[in-house]
Formats: structure tokens, sequence, C-alpha cells
């Protein structure tokens, strides 16, 4: 077993364990498992007037059923959706429908392919996250889905070549936080309940289940981390409502997240006051009665350990039917929270192989789409105003990431693959909009990059050259300008191996050698590394074109020729050699049959880890070029009225969802003004860092975009609560507002802090 490598850390990481309750020390001296029971909270509907209605009709439907009929409600079968819960037909009850998952309903056809998690935090903006999740929520609605499989805030992407970063915002807590409260807002807003994933600390994809070996990987993490790291978006969630929670596939401090007492029934429902169900992740239980007991209230896809066992552990007394009425009241309180009873109908979800009656959810989602398509491309390179184009009459177009693959989806289901690997690199041979596994999503056409430019260029009365697998290829003479499309592919089930692939680097830079006005577009599910060619003097400029969903040429166009000015900033720090990410650049591989990794770093990965350790990056978090400039200026910080600045909130006020009440009052406001001083109107995402003593020196906490013509200033705001200003204190099992100074920045990057000042609490 590693140990982390100072004692003094250890003794830290111990005691913050032991405070926690994470330890039960005669079992296990270092890395605890949670206790197997820890005080169940019933569900009390207590926390809002919405919930108090929902219990009680859900307490009523509960006392009419049988024990039988309860234990059904609980587990899953086969069925139409990718998850069916248990129906109880002589009450009118049909049972649950989930489907996969964020970036649009995977499956059926005439749905939309949404932007990934990703590209959504690479906008910036929180209008369009809240429109995003509307959509979604109206997709799922139209085709009676009753519990969508998203948001994504975990893994947050602790591990920078993990397998799912993309699924999400990225491993910022707050941008992420932001992004799961505005699409859990939208799609309940719809009447959908959104299940928001997972809960907790599934950073990485290898060994994430048992297999031969033995155990999975157990993510070892001390209280403060999961608090101000990794349940922090979750809070935001919680606050907005969420009816669901997935709890993830791998052990967490060495117990299996599904029956980690200490993360359900400790965490989530007692300490940030969960009144909705607890779903497993598909095939994640790995014990009856423990995962029971626990919290887990709903198993997937199957009966797995439940079905008549745990009928046979409620009549022994193994489980109490209290937990059981729990479970069930749990599920149906979050089903009447979005009144499904009346407003939901039957689901509608077909096979693509039958054929079958046409349901289009679609509306005019492609118009929001390419809207967030654009706003989440980032230029990070554009020398001498090569963008925008300016109508060039002879184009090329290089890299088979510019087309769609010339061949089937090796899986109907998803664009995206399952979990494959192509050309050997990783790479996807074709364009990428969206990455692989669960997280994919089912175009019903794609835009690629070409049909957009080769419309664009027939439009100019152009020509339009192209070679999409040649690795040297030629631009002809009077090409004026060469766009080299490549990607980086990443999915579920599989971690990265690298951050680049020499297939696209050699691309690259063959064309770069042969032609002086080479722009590079980029795919990328997750960081990647551009050193080997962002120097290139005949590299004129870079697009960070993320994975855009359907309407990627679109959107890429209306970059590309200006008719959008990029406004996309970058939700990862683009190191300059993969190492320099450090111990979280690979997953932890552990052959061991109890495999551990161990979260050394507490809240320092991504930026926060680069400011510690004074490394430069080839493009810092939070960075992205514009065609015009913003200046900014006045920073102003004025403390609320009443704010009370106590260290802790009070003990005397009760929980709601998402936490004490108290962590969300706002305790100083701060604004600033930015003014765009360029020659065309752009938008721009203004970033407050804070900088809270003991803690990093700088952490993300508020941003603010805004939409400016030539000469025109606005005012960006940024509200501090009493959350954004503390830390988790282990000892006192609570949120800590220090009485200190704290510096206020306000920049375009985490880089580029272009007013500084202070506040004091
Ligand atoms: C496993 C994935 O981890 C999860 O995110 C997904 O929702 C389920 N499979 C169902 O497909």
């Amino acid at each position: 077993m590693k140990l982390p490598a100072s004692s003094l850390l250890t003794a830290a990481f111990l005691l913050g364990q032991a405070k926690a309750g994470w330890t039960n020390e005669s079992e296990v001296p270092f890395y605890g498992l949670s206790p197997p029971v820890y005080p169940t909270l019933q569900g009390s509907g207590s926390t809002s007037p919405t919930w108090t209605l929902a219990y009680k009709r859900a307490r009523e439907f509960v006392s009419q059923l049988t024990l039988e009929e309860k234990v059904n409600m609980t587990n899953g079968f086969t069925g139409v959706c990718v998850g069916n819960s248990g129906s109880v037909p002589r009450l009118g009850f049909k049972g649950l429908c989930f489907e996969d998952a964020p970036a649009g309903i995977r499956g059926p056809d005439f749905v939309s392919a949404f932007p990934a998690g990703m590209h959504l935090g690479q906008t910036w903006d929180k209008k369009l996250m809240r429109a995003y999740g509307k959509a979604l929520g109206e997709e799922y609605h139209g085709k009676g889905v009753n519990v969508a499989l998203g948001p994504v805030g975990g893994g947050i992407g602790r591990v920078t070549r993990a397998g799912r970063n993309w699924e999400g915002p990225g491993p910022d807590p707050y941008l992420t936080g932001e992004q799961m409260e505005a699409i859990v807002l939208g799609v309940q807003g719809e009447g959908v309940i959104a299940c928001s994933k997972h809960w907790l600390l599934n950073e990485q994809e290898y060994r994430r289940l048992p297999s031969a070996l033995g155990e999975s990987m157990s993510s070892n993490v001390d209280d403060a981390t999961i608090h101000e790291l990794y349940a922090w978006p979750f809070m935001n969630a919680l606050r907005a409502g969420t009816g669901a929670i997935m709890c993830s596939y791998q052990r967490a401090n060495n117990s299996y997240s599904c029956q980690n007492s200490k993360l359900l029934n400790g965490l989530l429902k007692t300490e940030l006051g969960f009144e909705g169900f607890v779903v497993s992740d598909w095939a994640a239980q790995q014990s009856g009665i423990s995962t029971a007991n626990a919290g887990l209230d709903i198993v997937m896809p199957n009966a797995g350990w439940w079905g008549k066992n745990l009928t046979q552990a409620v009549n022994n007394g193994s489980v109490s039917i209290d937990r059981l009425d729990d479970m069930v009241t749990r599920t149906l309180a979050s089903y009447f929270f979005l009144d499904q009873n009346t407003t939901l109908p039957s689901p509608q979800i077909f096979s693509p192989t039958v054929q079958h009656p046409i349901l289009d959810v679609r509306g005019d989602h492609d118009k929001l789409i390419r809207e967030i398509g654009s706003a989440g491309h980032i230029l990070v390179k554009n020398t001498n105003n090569t963008l925008p184009l300016k109508k060039p009459r002879y184009v090329s177009i290089f890299g088979f990431d510019a087309e769609v693959k010339p061949v089937p989806w090796t899986n109907p289901l998803r664009y995206g693959g399952g979990y494959e690997v192509n050309f050997g690199w990783e790479t996807f041979n074709g364009t990428l909009i969206v990455g692989g596994g669960s997280g994919s999503n089912t175009p019903s056409y794609i835009i690629s990059p070409f049909k957009a430019i080769q419309d664009r260029v027939i439009a100019d009365r152009g020509v339009l050259r192209w070679d999409f697998y040649s690795q040297d290829p030629v631009p002809e003479a009077n090409t004026e300008v060469a766009l080299v499309f490549i990607n980086a592919y990443a999915s579920e089930s599989f971690d990265r191996t690298s951050l680049s692939d020499e297939f696209s680097d050699t691309l690259v830079l063959n064309v770069a050698s042969k032609h002086p006005n080479t722009v590079v577009i980029l795919h990328s599910a997750g960081p990647r590394v551009v050193d080997a060619w962002i120097e290139h003097e005949n590299i004129t400029a870079v697009i960070f074109a993320g994975l855009p969903g359907q309407e990627s040429g679109h959107a890429l166009v209306d970059v590309l020729y200006g008719d959008v000015n990029p406004s996309g900033k970058l939700i990862h720090t683009i190191a300059k050699r993969d190492e320099d990410y450090g111990n979280v650049l690979n997953s932890t591989v552990d052959q061991s049959a109890f495999p551990q990794s161990d979260f050394t770093e507490g809240v320092y990965i991504d930026y926060r880890a680069f400011d510690r350790d004074g490394i430069e990056p080839r493009f810092s978090f939070g960075y992205g070029l514009s065609y015009t400039s913003f200046e900014y200026s006045g920073i102003n910080i004025a403390q609320t009225t009443g704010a009370h600045t106590s260290a802790y909130p009070s003990s005397d006020v009760s929980v709601v969802q998402g936490g004490h009440p108290e962590l969300w009052d706002v305790l100083f406001n701060v604004t600033a003004s930015i003014t765009n001083v360029g020659k065309v109107a752009g938008a721009e995402a203004a970033q407050l860092y804070l900088g809270i003593p003991t803690a990093p020196i700088r952490q993300l906490r508020g941003f603010d975009k805004v939409f400016l013509k030539p000469n025109e200033t606005a005012t960006v705001a940024f509200a501090l609560t009493r959350r954004d200003l503390s830390i988790w204190d282990v000892v006192a099992q609570q949120w800590k507002l220090q009485s200190a100074v704290y510096n206020v920045s306000v920049g375009a990057s985490s880089r580029d802090l272009r007013l500084n000042s202070i506040l004091s609490v």
C-alpha cells in the first residue's frame, strides 16, 4: 500500500479522514472504509414547499404498496430505454425511463447532437448553459424520458489523460458547478429529472470496475479536497434541485461508491440535504445489504444484488422496512416533484433496426447548437490578423477531421464511437463532434467542416481543393489558405496515452513547410498539446474547435469568416509538454488486487498546480483571443449590508438541498467595466479569481460574459458567496470563513489579470 510522501501530509490526511468519519481505524489503519452503517437520513421533503408536496404525494402512494411492489420499484429491467425501473401497473405507475445522456439523447433518431459538456464550458456563458439544458429537456420530454443521465460534473478531470474529461466542463469546480446548476434548471424546467453524475471521484477509466485482477481502483481523497474540489459542483446541482444522483463505479477511500455510506448517507443525504434518489451507475452495485443500508435507492440496469434478496433482507431485518420505504419514497418524490404523473408522455424510444413512427423532437435546436458551437471555439493564435478570412478565392483543406467518416458508424447508437481508436492513433477517423462511449450522441445529420466551407467557397465563387488522407499533401500553387484539420479522440472505457499524436503533428508540419498561410483547426476530447508546431512561422492561426456537435461546420465557418467573433476560452491549461501536468498526467496503474490511487495533490490540479510550481503554460486556463480587444477598468468591491461574517454558518439553521443555506449568501459584490476598444463587435468572458488565505494563490470564483459593439462599455458583475470565500474546516466539519485579507483579481484569463484589489473579512 502506497502512502502519501511526507509524514506531515500523512498526518494531516489521516486527521482529516478521521474527523470526517472516513476511517474505521480498528479495521484499516490508513485508508478508511467508511463505517458500514452511517446514520441514514430519510428524505424529509422539508427543504422546500415543492419537495414537501412531492413527499406528501409520494408517501400516500407508498402507503398503498406491498413489499414485493416496493422491491420491484428499486431495480432495473430490460425495456426500451437504457434503464427501466419497476412499475406498479395497478396504480398507474409505469416505471421510470432513463436515457443517456449529457450531449443529446443517445440512441433514437430525430434527436439533436448537442455540443459536449466541455464545449459548452468553453463558451463561459451562463445563458447558453441554461438554454442548452432547456433544449435537452424539451427533447427528453418529447420522447417521454423520465430521467436524463446528466449533467456530468465528475470525473471533474483530475487526470489530464482520462478518457471522459470532455463530458463535463473541466477541472475547475466553480465553472463546473455553474454549468451543472444551469443545466439542471434547464432540464428540470421541462419536467425531466436530471441525474447529476458521477458521485463521486470516478477520475479515471483504468480499473474503474472490478476485474480478474481484483477490486476496482480506490480513489483516496482527504475530506477538505472532497469538499473544495470534487463535491463542490454537485452542491450547485443539488441547489438547483437535481432529482437524481448517479453513484459511480470505483471505490472511494476503499469502499465502493454505491455502498459508501459516508458518501451517500453522510455527505449527500445528510450534509447536503439531498431529497431525490440515488441510482447506481450501470452494473456498479457490488453488494446487496451494504448498498441498501449505505443509501443506494435504485440499482441499474437489472436487479443486481437486490430483487428477491432485498425482499428477504427486509423480512429478516438486515434492511429495515423504513429504508426500503425511503428508497421508494425518494424515487416517487422526484417523479411528483416534476409532475411526471400528469405531464410526461410514455417513452417512445425505437430501435434503429425496426421500422417505427417518426417522433421528431428537435424543434429549432439546430440554431442553439450552432450558436453554442461558435461560442465555444477558441482562437489561440492569429498572426497578422490572418483570421477572419477575407473571402479567399482559393482554399485547400487537409486532414480526415474535415469530413464525416466515409464508412457507417461502428455502433448505430453512437456517432462518437464505441470505445474505438482509429488509425492506430488516438484520433477519430472522421470529423470529431463528440467523444466516445455513453456520453456520445446520435446526430440526425452532421454539417462537416468540409460541407460548410465548400458552401462558403461556392458563394464566394472560389475554388476548393482537398485531401483528407495524405499525411504529406501538396497545396496547389494558387492556394491562399491551407486549412489543416486534426483531432484528439477520447472515450469512456479507456484513458489516453498521449496528449498529441504523431500522425497529426506530422501532417501539420508537412503542410506548414509548404504553405505560408497554414491555419490549424483542432477538435479534441480533452486537452491537446501543440508545441510540436505552434511556433512555426507559417502557422498563422490556430483554433481549438472543441466538440461542437452536429452543426460543427457551420459553427466553424461563422468564426473563420468573422460572422461570429470568437469568444471561447480554455477550460484546461494547455501545457508545453505532457509532463508539465505532473503526477496527475496519467491514470494510476496499479495491478494489485486492491489498487490504490492517492490524490495527494489535494486541490492542486490544472492551473492551481501550474501556479504553485511556477510552470509556464503554453496557453493558460481561461485564455482565448478575439478579433477585437477589450480594456478592463474600475474594479469596485462592496460588502453587502447585513452580511454576517462570523467564521461558521449559524448552527441553528437547517440544511436545504445543496447544503447549509447561508453558504449561498452573497457577502461581497464585485464589479468592473469592460470596453471594446477594437473595430468589430465581440463578446468577452471576464473572470474573477480569488486568493483565499491558506488556499491556492488564485481560484476562479466568478465569470461574466458581455457582448460589446466597438467603443461600447459594459459592467461585469460577480457575486461572492460565503462558500466562495470559505475553506472546509475538517475539525469543525463546516465551511469556514477566515478573518483575513483576500486578493481579488479580474482578468481575461488566469494569467492575464487586469485589475487587482483586496477585500477584508
Ligand atoms: C455507464 C456510464 O458510466 C454512465 O455515465 C452511463 O449513464 C451508463 N453507463 C448508462 O449508459
